[in-house]
């Protein structure tokens, strides 16, 4: 495995069939080359993913996303116009280039247009290597099945590091800014529906399509439902004012000897004793902060972190969704 910040590297292995862990403005992901099977399996192998688990489809523009899908709703087109590149993915039903590798199996198929400037270069030169304007990257986000996200270059290589073989590329472009995985709308019925929420609000796509979101999908997302986003101390959600009697809390006899960290904006105070893993100031912040903090729980072997979810309001509702399945496993 190379590490390294020139996305040529990436473009060049990704080329070749190999793999590379990509920054993104979300989360890193694990990249293989879309219409590859092999080098797609590999993504699978070193993450412990199970096989109907779809990858999303990372493209350089609007263009190249619909070569990769059937149809396209006019809200969809509207939803890319808007926040593309950016943190939001379109699941739509797929055209013949999406495999069965890639889709897990699914008629549908998950694209992306990204932000982050490396990752964007890495696009265009593996489109002039290939000759193909619409190849496309499937990559999930670089950490092992149901475990943190990566947001970080080193997070990868600690994670992944021995997994990926000598031609393998982790490229280094800094913290991702968002933190959090992009917002995924389903946009194969007659109204957008979120499955994931993220940066992109909900709000923000009823401004970008002026439709009435739908609140039911047939879509089948797998990884959004189950537990997931878990580092190895457990992860208890209170409300602020709850904090104190959670840690003198009795009938949790587990906790008795617990080393106990506090995530939570910077407004709700640290009881004596415990670790604060973050003080952030705004939804924004805690995003981005919120899965080094876990890491770092678990760094310093923690046994249990108390998190203060922030308001639901913008990526605050994705935080919080976060929080919820990360407690829940
Ligand atoms: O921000 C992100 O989206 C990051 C970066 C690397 O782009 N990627 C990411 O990928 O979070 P992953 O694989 O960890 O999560 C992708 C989610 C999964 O829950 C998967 O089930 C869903 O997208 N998904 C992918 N293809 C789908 C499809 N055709 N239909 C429904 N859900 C799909
Ligand atoms: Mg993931």
């Amino acid at each position: 495995m190379h590490l390294t910040d020139d996305p040529r590297a990436a473009s060049a292995a990704l080329a070749a069939g190999h793999l590379a862990a990509v920054p993104t403005e979300t989360v890193y992901g694990l990249g293989a080359r879309a219409d590859d099977p092999h080098a797609v399996a590999r993504v699978y192998a070193a993450k412990g993913r199970p096989a109907d688990h779809p990858l999303i489809v990372h493209v350089r523009d609007a263009d190249a996303a619909w070569q990769w899908a059937d149809s396209v709703p006019g809200y969809a087109r509207d939803l890319a116009a808007r926040h593309w590149p950016g943190p939001l993915t379109l699941v739509l039903q797929r055209s013949v280039r999406a495999g069965d590798f890639v889709t897990g199996g699914q008629g549908t198929v998950a694209v992306r247009v990204p932000s982050h400037p490396l990752f964007r270069a890495v696009l265009d030169a593996l489109a002039d290597l290939t000759g193909d304007p619409a190849i496309g990257v499937a990559a999930p986000s670089a950490n092992r099945f149901g475990r943190v996200s990566p947001t970080t270059a080193q997070h990868v290589v600690d994670e992944l590091g021995p997994l990926l073989s000598d031609d393998d590329v982790v490229l280094d472009g800094g913290s991702s800014d968002v933190g959090v995985e992009s917002t995924i709308v389903d946009c194969t019925g007659d109204a957008p529906v979120i499955l994931r929420p993220g940066r992109v609000s909900a709000d923000d796509v009823v401004a970008a399509t002026g439709m009435v979101l739908g609140d039911h999908s047939p879509v089948r997302a797998p990884g959004t439902l189950a537990a997931h986003y878990a580092p190895a101390a457990r992860v208890v959600v209170v409300d602020a004012g709850d904090v104190t009697t959670t840690l003198s809390n009795s009938d949790d006899m587990i906790n008795d000897d617990a080393r106990t960290g506090l995530l939570a904006l910077a407004d709700v105070p640290t009881p004596a004793g415990i670790v604060r893993l973050a003080a952030p100031t705004t939804a924004d912040d805690y995003a981005r902060v919120l899965y080094s903090a876990l890491r770092e729980a678990d760094a310093l072997q923690l046994t249990r972190v108390i998190a203060v979810s922030p308001s639901p309001d913008g990526v605050g509702a994705a935080v919080a969704d976060r929080l919820r399945r990360a407690a829940a496993s």
